[in-house]
This record gives C-alpha cells, structure tokens and sequence, in this order.
C-alpha cells in the first residue's frame, strides 16, 4: 500500500505536564555543513532526531564522509577527504539548507559544483545574495544545468560584503567560506539570528577569526587551517516558541524546558503586548495567565531580533482564539499563508490581502480534515486541532517531521489523544 503519513487528533482533551524544545535544526545544519571544510573527526551533540538530518547526513556521506550515531542526540564525522565536489540535485532538492554545503566546499577545496535548490511551498528562495558574496571572495561561477559551478583559481580571497538583505543562509555560507580565505571579510548588514552565533562559535572552536557574529556587522580573519572540534549544538527557539504557544493556548498548565529567554525576545514582546505573564526560571518557562486573559495584537514579521517569521503560523492559531481583532503582515516570505485556508476549515476566521491576514477571534474550532502545506503550517494545524472540538486529520504531516523530533509522543505524554495513521494515497 502506498500512503501518506497523517495525525489523527481528537481535541479538547485537557492537556499538562512538561515538554521540552530539542536543539536547533536551524543550527545544526550549517555545522554538519561545515564538517566538510576540513578533514578529521568531529563530534556534534544536542542534534535533533530530525528528517533534515538524516538528508544532511546523506548529503555528507554522498561528499565521502563518515557519519556515525554515537547517542540519541549525538554524532561522530569523519572527514578523510572529499571524494566529490559536487552535490546532487537528487540530495539539495530534499532540503534548501543544503546549498550550505557550497561555502564549506569552496572553503574546503576553492572549488565546488552544487545544485541549485529551486522555490520551495513558501516562496522563491532564491541564493542570489549567497552568489554575490563568493563573488566578492573571488570566486566566479557559472550555472550550468541547474548547478552552480565554482571556483576562485588562485584561492578565494578575503572581501567586503553588503548584503541587500539579511539572509540567514547568505550569512552562514559566506562565514564558512571566508574563515578559510586569505585576508580580511566583513559581511555588513548580515542576519543576527542565534543559529549564526552558533555557528560561530563552532567555527571558532575550530580555530577560526569571526568577530560580531549575531550582530549585522561579521568580521572574518581568514586562517589557513582548523582543527575539528566537539560542539554542542543550542536549543531550537522555534520549537520553544511553538511549545509556549501550545501553553497558552492551555491556560498554562504545560511547563516549557528549553527555553533560552535570550533568543524568544521579539516572540515574547508580543506575548507581552497580549498580555501574557510568564515566568523562566533557569531553561523553563511558565505560563501564569489563561487563554481568555489575553488581548488581541497586531505582528510584523522581521530578520531576528524581530517577530519571526517561523512562528507566525502557530500564532495565528492562538489568535484565532482570542476575542477581537489581530492582524499579522508577513514580510520576509511572499508565499507564507498556505494554512489560513486550513485554519478556517476548522472555523478559524481570517481573511489575507496580500502579505496581510486580517484574524477574527472564534469561541472555538472544529474538527476537520486538513492539509499541512509546509513545517510551520502543519504545527500550527496541531495546534488548533488539539484545541478543536471533534477529531481531525492532518494529512501530509512529513512537513511536520522535519522540525518537530516525536511530536505525537511528547504530545501524548500532555494526556493528547494524537495518533499517526497511514493514509492510502
Ligand atoms: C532561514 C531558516 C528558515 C527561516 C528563514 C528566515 C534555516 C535552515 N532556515 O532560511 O527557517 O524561515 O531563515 O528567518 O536556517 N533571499 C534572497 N536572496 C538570497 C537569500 C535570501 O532574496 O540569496 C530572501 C529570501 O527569499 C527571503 C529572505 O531573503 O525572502 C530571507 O531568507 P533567508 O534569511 O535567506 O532564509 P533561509 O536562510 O533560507
């Protein structure tokens, strides 16, 4: 039988106890990419039990390194030396955060050939800004046959680099190229979200020079060699945030571990706004005030420190709980309302004009059979079924397994009633 995975949840159960946000998927892909800048063993720890990291791991193995599982969460690589410098279509077109492997080739080899991802449910997803800043390294590429083929002949070259946007990716793929680089690279205007601090970190671990990273100006020293290195990989603060949301929408009676207070900071400005009361104490979070406590608000999605686009769609579940009206403007994906048509199957009242969704509060949702497009929209459906009367079936929920490590299990441990099914295609 051929199938589709799907959660079948039946909602209103009461839900409590403690959940925990895993490490940062966002985090730990650059740094499984970066173990191909140099040869010798790494380790890594705090890896979530993800689907996109077993593609990055597949992609490692497809470039000739050794990965091994050494605990739950941790990881030995073994990087003898590449034995390919390209990445495959077959591989990338799994996962966009694979064009990463094109910085830490390049500085690995200062040549490297590597699929160019394509758009993905979101949005365009071009790399266009990762382009210009090898450019700006020396580097000089051609695509051909839907790969970017590149080399920097005299070995890439320490540059300037101001980028048109924050791009997340941009920044960690000119980070790795530019640690190996001769001379001096300052990227201006890079993204300052925790994941590239991480990275940073582990680079610099590694024996590089990055100064100011997770601020928007990043130095880099280049250096001839580094040292692998054994780095444990931060918290996911989308997961965290998607757990908070699960608490307020449960009047507070599920205790959030996890929590690195540091990175939620524009996510919980605007819990505050609601009139949210929290408390943290060391890693976990709890949540003092009820669901019908909480006051309707208006979000702008931003580059970190702002409201994070990764968020928004579990948000608009809970704000499709609150009375009055919430309006959240999307600013960074142009593609990113999929789950409003879903959401309002399940009684959900939200209306989108452009990159604007205009969001009524309801009394309650409805069970009903849904569709997750993409990660966030799938966790955001969780969420309003676990609160909807009746039951609901999410189909397509592998979007849901590439960032969310044994949801139904740790949800099931709340008291959900959450199964997964197959579904015949
Ligand atoms: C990363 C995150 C993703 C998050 C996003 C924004 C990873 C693996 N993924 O994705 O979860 O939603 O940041 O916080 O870390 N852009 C260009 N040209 C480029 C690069 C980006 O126009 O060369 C645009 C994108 O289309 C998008 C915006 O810049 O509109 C931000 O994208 P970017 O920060 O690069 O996101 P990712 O690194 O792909």
């Amino acid at each position: 039988m051929v199938g589709v995975e799907a959660f079948r949840i039946t909602g209103g159960k009461k839900l409590m106890g403690e959940i925990r946000a895993d490490g940062s998927k966002n985090s730990s892909l650059p740094v499984f990419m970066a173990t191909l800048m140099e040869k010798g063993t790494y380790t890594l720890k705090n890896v979530p039990d993800l689907k996109d990291i077993k593609t990055s791991i597949e992609l490692l193995v497809s470039l000739g390194l050794t990965v091994e599982r050494i605990s739950e969460h941790g990881y030995r690589i073994i990087n003898n030396g590449l034995k390919t410098l390209t990445a495959e279509y077959e591989i990338v077109k799994k996962m966009r955060a694979s064009f990463l492997a094109m910085g830490a080739i390049l500085a690995y080899a200062a040549k490297a050939d590597v699929s160019l991802p394509g758009g993905c449910n979101i949005g365009l997803r071009p790399v266009d800004l990762h382009l210009k800043g090898f450019e700006a390294l020396g580097v000089k590429y051609r695509i051909v046959n839907g790969y970017v083929e590149a080399a920097a002949k005299k070995g890439l070259t320490g540059g300037g680099v101001i980028l048109d946007m924050p791009s997340v990716g941009a920044t960690e793929n000119i980070m790795m190229a530019a640690a190996k680089a001769r001379g001096l690279t300052v990227i201006e205007n890079a993204a300052r979200e925790p994941e590239i601090e991480d990275l940073a970190d582990f680079l610099n671990k590694m024996g590089a020079k990055i100064r100011g990273a997770g601020t928007s100006t990043v130095i880099i020293e280049g250096v001839k060699k580094l040292t692998p290195c054994e780095h444990t990989i931060i918290s996911d603060r989308i997961v965290a945030e998607t757990y908070i949301v699960l608490a307020a929408l449960f009047d507070g009676d599920i205790i959030v571990n996890g929590v690195n207070r540091e990175h939620l900071n524009g996510f919980l400005l605007k819990l505050e706004e609601m009139g949210l009361k929290y408390r943290i104490t060391r890693n976990s979070m709890k949540i003092l005030s009820k669901l019908s406590d909480l006051s309707p608000v208006d979000i702008v999605t931003m580059p970190h420190p702002g409201f994070p686009t990764d968020i928004q769609a579990p948000m608009m579940t809970l704000l499709s709980l609150i009375r009055g009206k919430s309006e959240i403007k999307e600013t960074i994906f142009e593609n990113r309302f999929m789950h409003v048509a879903e959401l309002n199957r399940m009684g959900a009242q939200i209306t989108v004009d452009g990159d604007l969704a205009k969001i009524t509060g309801v009394r309650e949702f409805s069970g009903a059979n849904v569709m997750a497009s993409d990660l966030r929209a799938g966790a955001a459906l969780v969420l309003a079924a676990l609160k909807a009367r009746g039951t609901s079936v999410i189909n397509r929920i592998y979007h849901v397994d590439r960032g969310y490590e044994r949801l139904e299990k740790k949800l099931k441990k709340l008291g959900a009633e959450i199964e997964r099914i197959k579904l015949e295609l």
